[in-house]
């Protein structure tokens, strides 16, 4: 059972009661490291607030409030992913607790494999648009109006003015970057070749198991989108090297090094956007 909205909540204030977020952050695999960056951390497992987690290996299941560059967030560290066969409504949960919170954005991060060659492991793409291969929504089922409405715009999703500031922070600290569009499958197994040669057709630079349903969760609610795909490997079929969970770590280890640097920058310039 996935405990409703006011009562993890409220649960989680206990921890902190005057702690006000503006922004989320969701870590994907491997992507825990800027975690560790959070000053005055307070670390809540999920399962004080009632949600029970899958327990993937690389997902520890931590919310966690605190500092970044001086910005106050919550970042969850560890999320769930659909092929978890975990509901929905805990996908969505996470994602609404980051805005009933206070926080008006999001960044969400996701491990990926690459459609374009010449974008290989340890590189990121910033996330302009995306594909939805699950074959559910969660939104699906009553719409409770006091979180959004019943039909959700999905046009800038990846907030473009977010898009702009993050690549000119990347401009500044020398970080190459790219953007282009993810398309989102259920896993967990990985694309078959065919696949990945059709989803090039279709448009997809990036495929990963996640992100979609956060994205349209926290557009139904509200919350200023920055979407990353941390570029693990290239897709399925494209290299002679074998795609897998163990390479996904250790490849998402060298992003996160970069999104260390880049997300708290983020952070800060977004800041005044975020007031009010
Ligand atoms: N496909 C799907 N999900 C992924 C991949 C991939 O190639 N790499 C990391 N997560």
């Amino acid at each position: 059972m996935t405990p409703s909205l006011d009562e993890a909540v409220s649960a989680i204030r206990k921890y902190a009661p005057n702690f006000n977020p503006k922004v989320g952050i969701i870590l994907g695999s491997g992507l825990s490291s800027l975690a560790e960056q959070i000053q005055n951390p307070i670390a809540i497992p999920y399962q004080a607030f009632g949600l029970s987690t899958g327990g993937v290996a690389g997902h520890a299941s931590l919310l966690i409030l605190g500092h970044l560059n001086g910005v106050p967030v919550v970042c969850l560290k560890g999320r769930l992913h659909m092929y978890e066969g975990v509901s929905s409504d805990s996908v969505a949960l996470l994602v609404r607790i980051v805005r009933q919170l206070g926080a008006k954005a999001i960044v969400i991060t996701g491990a990926s494999g690459s459609l374009r060659r010449e974008v290989g492991a340890g590189e990121i793409m910033v996330i302009n648009d995306h594909i939805n291969f699950h074959p559910s929504n969660p939104l699906v089922g009553p719409n409770n109006e006091a979180i959004g409405p019943r039909f959700v715009s999905l046009e800038n999703a990846y907030d473009s003015e977010f898009n702009e500031i993050f690549l000119r922070v990347a401009g500044q600290l020398g970080i190459p970057m790219h953007t282009g569009v993810y398309l989102a499958t259920l896993g967990p197994v990985f694309e078959t070749p065919a696949e990945i040669r059709a989803y090039k057709i279709l448009g997809a630079d990036a495929v990963g198991m996640s992100v979609v349903p956060e994205v349209i969760v926290a557009r139904h609610c509200g919350l200023r989108v920055l979407g990353l795909a941390a570029i693990t490997n290239l897709a399925v079929g494209m290299s002679t090297e074998h795609v897998t969970h163990e390479g996904t770590l250790h490849y998402g280890e060298l992003t996160a090094r970069k999104l260390v640097k880049m997300i708290p920058e983020f952070l800060k310039a977004v800041e005044p956007l975020l007031d009010g």
